[in-house]
Order: C-alpha cells, then sequence, then structure tokens
C-alpha cells in the first residue's frame, strides 16, 4: 500500500503549501491563516481572552491593557462556573453585539471562549489565535466547545466556529517536549483516519522534522493535519459518521487518562489507546509501520511512562463509563485489514474488556522498557 512516496500538493482539492484555506460550515465559512502576523489584531477593538502563560509573549505585551483578560489555561477554566464568570465580565466591560472576542491559548481557552461567543448576546464573533501545538495541528479547526461540569469532562457543549484561526509558530518556542508531542499524536491520528497515503505524507514532514526540529517543520505538519481535518469537518460538521474516525485512540486514551489520574497528558494518552487499538487488530507491515511511529513520538516527549500507576480494574471501570458506548456495546475505532479505520460495535463482555486491559499493560510497559 505504501510503495511510493508521495507528498500530496494537493489535499482535498486544495494547494498544500498556501497560507490560507478556508473550511466550509452551516454556520458560515471561516478561515485559517498561517504565519501571516498578527498586527491587524492588535489594531482591532476587540477583546482579547488569553492564556496568562503567555502573557509576556510580543503579541500579548503590544495588546491595549483594558482590553485584556488573563485566564488560567487548564481544566478548571473550561467550566460552566468560570463561563459565567466571563460572561459577567464581558458585561462589566460593555461588550456588545457589535464587539468581537479573541481567545488566545491552547484547548482549554478555545473551549471556553467558544461556548461563551456563541452565547453571549446570543452569538458573538470572535477570533482564535492557537498557541499549543495541538491547537494548531488538530483543535483549532471544527468548531466544537466542550465545558466540564462537576466531575464530568467535556459533558456539555456545542459548535460555534470562530471566524478565522491565525497560527503563528512563536507560540511554539516555548512549549515542552511533551507539548510538541501531544500535537503530533493528534495529527498522525488524523492522517491515519484519512488513509495510508496521507500517512506516509505524514511520515515524510515527520522525518524532515527529526532531521531538522523547529517550529517551522511543525508549522508544516500542523498545515498538512488541518488540511486533512478539513475534509473531515466538511463531509461530517456535526460528527454523526466520518468524524467519528477521529475517535481513533480515544476510547482507551480517555480511559487511561480516568484510571491514572489524569496523569498522563490528553495527547500522549491518544497515542498510547491508538497503540491499545492496534494490539486488537491483525497486524500487517502497515499496522506495524504506525506503531514504531507512534512509539517513537511517544518516547521523544520524554514523558516518563514508569511514573504511571494505572490497575486494570479501574481501566476496565473507565471503558464502561465511556460516552461512545451504545447500550450495552463498546463503539471502538479500530484498523481494517486494508488500512482503513472502520467503527467496530462489540458487545461489553467481560473477556474483551479483560483483553483490553491486558493490551494496555502491554503496551505501557513496552514503553517503559524503552
Ligand atoms: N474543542 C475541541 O475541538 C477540542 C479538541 C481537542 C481537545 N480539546 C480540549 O483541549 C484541552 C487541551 O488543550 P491543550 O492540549 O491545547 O492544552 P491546554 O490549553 O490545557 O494547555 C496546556 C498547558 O500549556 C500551557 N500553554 C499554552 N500555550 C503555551 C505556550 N505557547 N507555551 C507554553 N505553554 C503553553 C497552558 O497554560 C497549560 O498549562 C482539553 O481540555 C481538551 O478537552 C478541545
Amino acid at each position: 500500500v505504501l510503495a511510493g512516496r508521495v507528498l500530496p500538493l494537493t489535499v482535498a482539492g486544495q494547494s498544500f503549501a498556501m497560507s490560507r484555506f478556508v473550511i466550509a460550515s452551516s454556520q458560515g465559512d471561516y478561515q485559517v491563516r498561517l504565519s501571516e502576523g498578527l498586527n491587524d489584531l492588535i489594531e482591532s477593538n476587540s477583546i482579547f481572552i488569553v492564556d496568562r502563560v503567555v502573557s509576556k509573549s510580543e503579541f500579548v505585551l503590544r495588546i491595549n491593557p483594558e482590553r485584556l483578560i488573563l485566564v488560567d489555561g487548564s481544566e478548571n477554566t473550561k467550566t460552566v462556573a468560570f463561563c459565567c464568570e466571563l460572561l459577567e465580565e464581558l458585561a462589566n466591560r460593555g461588550v456588545d453585539k457589535s464587539s468581537s472576542l479573541v481567545a488566545v491559548g491552547g484547548g482549554s481557552v478555545q473551549d471556553l471562549v467558544t461556548l461563551c461567543a456563541s452565547i453571549y448576546m446570543r452569538g458573538i464573533p470572535w477570533t482564535y489565535v492557537p498557541t499549543t501545538f495541538m491547537a494548531m495541528a488538530d483543535s483549532c479547526i471544527g468548531g466544537k466547545s466542550a465545558i466540564n461540569v462537576g466531575n464530568y469532562k467535556n459533558l456539555v457543549g456545542n459548535f460555534y466556529p470562530p471566524e478565522s484561526i491565525r497560527i503563528e509558530e512563536k507560540f511554539l518556542e516555548t512549549l515542552g517536549s511533551v507539548g510538541i508531542a501531544c500535537g503530533l499524536c493528534e495529527a498522525v491520528k488524523i492522517q491515519i483516519a484519512r488513509g495510508p497515503i496521507e500517512f506516509v505524507s505524514f511520515d515524510d514532514l515527520y522525518s524532515q522534522y527529526q532531521s531538522h526540529p523547529s517550529p517551522s517543520a511543525l508549522i508544516e505538519i500542523a498545515r498538512l493535519s488541518l488540511v486533512v481535518k478539513k475534509w473531515f469537518i466538511e463531509i461530517d460538521e456535526f460528527d454523526k459518521k466520518e468524524r467519528k474516525l477521529l475517535n481513533y485512540g480515544h476510547t482507551f486514551g480517555h480511559a487511561l487518562e480516568s484510571a491514572s489520574h489524569m496523569g498522563i497528558p490528553h495527547g500522549l494518552a491518544v497515542g498510547v489507546g491508538m497503540l491499545v487499538a492496534n494490539s486488537l487488530v491483525t497486524s500487517t507491515g502497515y499496522v506495524e509501520q504506525i506503531n514504531n511511529l507512534t512509539k517513537n513520538i511517544l518516547l521523544q516527549s520524554g514523558f516518563d511512562f514508569s511514573s504511571l500507576h494505572v490497575k486494570a480494574d479501574s481501566f476496565i471501570k473507565s471503558l464502561k463509563l465511556d460516552k461512545k458506548n451504545f447500550g450495552d456495546n463498546q463503539v471502538l475505532v479500530l484498523l481494517n485489514t486494508e488500512g482503513r479505520l472502520a467503527l467496530d460495535v462489540q458487545p461489553m463482555r467481560d473477556e474483551n474488556l479483560l483483553e483490553q486491559a491486558d493490551a494496555l499493560m502491554k503496551v505501557l510497559s513496552s514503553l517503559k522498557g524503552s
């Protein structure tokens, strides 16, 4: 399948090297703009909601403090309670329907601002400047919000895309190796979901990044990832069919996050989840290629997998609570023998869950032992 390593110049009919492209949405098309600078945003009269971790960046230092709201980029920020605080703050500042918001941060700030922009005065425009690699390569498009309620992560949400997404490599300079690896795991997941040729395109760019690591090499990976994710979003905007394939690795990844008491960052957990999913299917040369590349990303992150303490019964308990379960069935995303991902509905039998927990333990011990 992988003969002839092709780096497509066009994906989904659009040039791959462009600095702008459009995402079609029933709620209004929106633009992704890469490496164009952010001067026009500074000059706008928007209210900026910024992750305080990037408050010393050159861009944020130029924002008029009267138009700046600093927030923590964390799970505690994307809560219903904090949304209410932010909405009240916007009202106190006199924000009205002629105003707009600019969110600057990772996926946490994105989730918060997506929901707040969508409901404030029944919706005001917003722009997103992603600052983590995961957000640049994956979450910034698609328009979803996901808000935590009590102990329930991502329980409520909606779809409300920004008017534009502005990706700038400067923000990558302060991210550590774990943050980069989280984005790489999500990016390779998108490519695998689309098919073997797209996986090869990722493999090529990842090899280039490994030989010459740089923020600009990461931006090329983000660009490829977004152009391919665009196909899923446009064909299935509201997550009914094709877009569900982007949940590859997520059933096991989420269960690992819960069973380890959030001891592993989400992107890395997804990478581990992909390895677990692959160990449940017939091994082929393609599956081995995916495993080698994913393992390489996980190990290059420098994350200490031996620090993870996961009990099989906690993992199984979390699997039983997976939001994708349907009645007494698990809905898994698994590779078929043609190298395509497909939904696989399996009865939630003890022997299946034990096999999955066993597979997780084997994957974790291979990562600890490397
Ligand atoms: N809405 C969606 O479509 C979608 C998709 C995937 C994930 N998510 C959500 O995104 C969240 C995770 O987002 P994330 O991985 O971007 O992490 P994050 O936003 O939680 O940020 C992680 C850490 O990185 C810091 N940070 C942000 N930018 C930085 C920079 N440039 N340099 C150094 N540190 C920086 C943050 O302050 C934080 O401490 C989760 O809550 C997840 O549920 C949403």
